[in-house]
């Protein structure tokens, strides 16, 4: 007999039997041991990072006034936040906890942050990430770019796949396999350069709308494949020929959830020449509101005639103007974008709007990338910043007294994403059905202000989900949200996000995750999972 060794293989038995039923979370007895982070790092050959919070260079004991009042003037924008390995852009996820504008004594904490964080590099780094959460109970977290508006890519207390730094392009000239072949590129999961507008990332997996989607769809349309590594660590390639169901559901059904994307492979279009463009504001100074209004519902009227004739319309309407960033019309001129205006403009002529209330300027571009670069530019920070609460709903019928009444406004983006010839996805996806029958996606944002204090936005989360999120969906029965751009809070997602796909992506989720490894706010399976205020998960 071998007492000993009997009570030690029950003790194992019983330990592979026990499954925690939360994470565990820095602090805890069990949290993994140094020595196991050390055995970690070494796998990693060294990439493993125990993480700071960006903005402890504003609080002691490492205060840096340099350093802070650079950090505060850029908090706002993507720059910073994408190029460290666990900050996220959004202020509600943000760590409220080690905020730039707090006093330089409070303490600085990591909160809503990941405890350390892999900077990938390869497959294996993710095999070896994705096998010690397993092991030790650890949550994990996928992050790129940080982009994300529901938190997905940040998690208290987690070991983070820090992603971004996986931007190898491969130009594949004559790319073959059943369902494509011609050139296409391959892009490493963090790759976010705009000559190549379909970013692997979240983007992609959640659909990914571009200004060139009304000539050639979305971003999940153009993907030839997937290579990943799953919640088991096996290495793959998802195809339209290999591993179909984890295909499609990787592409448009949502990110952070199926396994984790390591390149992407999608076609490459050729440049078709021109581009014709235009930007227009209209401003409502001076205007009798039944003039401006009554403009607010033409220019909607105007968008569907436009996006039908090839164009992508991104535009933004608050209770004081109407801002057209951009018009896009590949192989297009300005003339052509003229003539796609000018009932608008005969419109204002009839309602005795002057020229002195707004201006257009149309463009002729002899490529993308100078289209591009005029109108969303200068790289790499773009013309847009990142912090604000967000909901959102794909539909037609713009609702004037949000802008007028809330402190929300209202920001179109118009293409047409039916299936033609030129908009034909590579295979059949998981992109929510609404995309291809809807003309707008609206989304309402609002600024967050970081010098109020956080109880005034979360008062304006609780009105968008209460209050304007309800309206807004009665209004538009049977359509949906983008998932990637929309209110974390909102209640009706699954039906909202994933519509009829929902059931055949969990499907897909259990297969591939069957522990559900993979957690992430709104993604499918994610109920599987509670997070509580104090940032502990839980299996719900
Ligand atoms: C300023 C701004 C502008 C935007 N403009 C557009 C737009 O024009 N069109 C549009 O469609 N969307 C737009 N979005 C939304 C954008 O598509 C989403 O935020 C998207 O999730 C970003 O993906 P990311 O990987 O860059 O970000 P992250 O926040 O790093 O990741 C987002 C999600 O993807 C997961 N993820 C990241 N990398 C991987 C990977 N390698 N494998 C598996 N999962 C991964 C993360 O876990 C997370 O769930 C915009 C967002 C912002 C903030
Ligand atoms: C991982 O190893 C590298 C190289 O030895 C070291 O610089 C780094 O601090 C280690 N990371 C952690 C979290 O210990
Ligand atoms: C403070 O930050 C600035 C800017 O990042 C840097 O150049 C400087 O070396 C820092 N000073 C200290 C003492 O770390
Ligand atoms: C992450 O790895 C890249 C190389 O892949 C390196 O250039 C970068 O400095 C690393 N970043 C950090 C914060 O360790
Ligand atoms: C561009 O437009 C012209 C005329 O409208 C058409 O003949 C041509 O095929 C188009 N080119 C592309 C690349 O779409
Ligand atoms: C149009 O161009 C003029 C001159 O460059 C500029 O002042 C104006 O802001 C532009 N208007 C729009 C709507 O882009
Ligand atoms: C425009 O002005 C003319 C002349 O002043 C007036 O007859 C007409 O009613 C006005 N139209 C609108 C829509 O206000
Ligand atoms: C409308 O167009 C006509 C003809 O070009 C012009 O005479 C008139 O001044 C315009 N009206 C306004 C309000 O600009
Ligand atoms: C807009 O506000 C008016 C006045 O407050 C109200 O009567 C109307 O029902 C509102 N419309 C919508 C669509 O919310
Ligand atoms: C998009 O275009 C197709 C044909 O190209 C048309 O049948 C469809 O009605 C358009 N969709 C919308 C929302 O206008
Ligand atoms: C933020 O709130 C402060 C205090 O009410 C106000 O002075 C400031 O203008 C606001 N900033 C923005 C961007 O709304």
């Amino acid at each position: 007999m071998h007492p000993i060794l009997g009570v030690g293989t029950l003790l194992f038995a019983l330990g592979a039997a026990y499954r925690p039923q939360c994470r565990y979370l820095p602090g805890d007895v069990q949290w993994p041991r140094q020595k196991l982070w050390d055995r970690l790092n070494a796998t990693v050959d060294g990439r493993l990072i125990a993480t700071a919070p960006l903005a402890s260079v504003c609080h002691d004991p490492q205060y840096n006034e340099t350093a802070c009042a650079v950090l505060q003037e850029w908090w706002s924008w993507a720059r910073y936040h994408e190029n460290s390995p666990t900050s996220v852009m959004t202020p509600w996820f943000q760590d409220q906890e080690c905020s730039p504008y707090t006093s330089v004594s409070t303490p600085c904490q990591l909160g809503n942050l990941v405890a350390y964080s892999i900077n990938v590099s390869s497959a294996a780094d993710v095999q070896a990430g994705v096998k010690f959460t397993r092991e030790n109970n650890v949550r994990l977290v996928i992050k790129n770019t940080g982009h994300d508006y529901m938190g997905k890519s940040t998690g208290q207390g987690g070991l983070g796949l820090w992603m971004h730094n996986l931007n190898a392009i491969e130009v594949l000239s004559d790319y073959s396999s059943p369902s494509y072949h011609g050139p296409a590129l391959k892009l490493g999961a963090g790759e976010a350069t705009v000559q190549a507008l379909e970013l692997p990332g979240g983007f992609t997996q959640g659909g990914g709308h571009s200004i060139l989607s009304s000539q050639y769809g979305l971003g999940a349309d153009q993907v030839v494949e997937w290579e990943v590594v799953t919640a088991t660590g096996v290495h793959l390639i998802a195809s339209p020929s290999q591993n179909t169901d984890l295909y499609w559901a990787l592409s448009g059904g949502g990110p952070g959830t199926y396994g984790v994307v390591i390149s992407m492979t999608v076609r490459a279009h050729s440049d078709a020449g021109v581009v014709g463009g235009a930007s227009l504001s209209l401003s409502s100074t001076g205007l009798a509101p039944s003039i401006y209004w009554g403009a607010i519902r033409q220019w909607h009227e105007m968008l569907l005639p436009m996006t039908n004739a090839g164009a992508t319309v991104n535009y933004l309407v608050t209770s004081s103007a109407l801002t057209v960033e951009a018009i896009t019309l590949v192989n297009g001129t300005a003339d052509d974008i003229h003539t796609l205006l000018q009932p608008f403009l005969v419109y204002l002529n009839r309602s005795n709007v002057t020229q002195a209330a707004y201006t257009v300027n149309t463009t002729t571009s002899t490529d993308f990338l100078s289209h591009y670069l005029r109108y969303f530019g200068p790289l790499p920070d773009g013309a847009f910043a990142t912090a604000q609460l967000i909901g959102g709903r794909l539909l037609m019928t713009l609702v004037q007294n949000i802008t007028v009444s809330t402190p929300f406004y209202v920001v179109g983006f118009a293409a047409n994403l039916s299936i033609t010839a030129s908009r034909s996805p590579v295979a059949s996806n998981a992109v929510l059905p609404a995309w291809r029958d809807t003309g707008v996606s609206l989304i309402l944002p609002s600024v967050w202000n970081f010098t109020l204090p956080r109880s005034v936005e979360v008062q304006r989360e609780l009105q968008l989900t209460e209050k304007l999120e309800p309206q807004l969906r009665k209004l538009t029965p049977g359509s949906g949200g983008y998932l990637n751009e929309a209110n974390f809070m909102l209640r009706t997602w699954k039906e909202d996000f994933y519509g009829a796909n929902y059931d055949r992506l969990r499907a897909i989720k259990k297969k591939y995750d069957p522990e559900d490894l993979f957690y992430a706010l709104t993604a499918v399976g994610s109920d599987a999972w509670t997070v509580a205020d104090n940032g502990r998960m839980c299996r719900s």
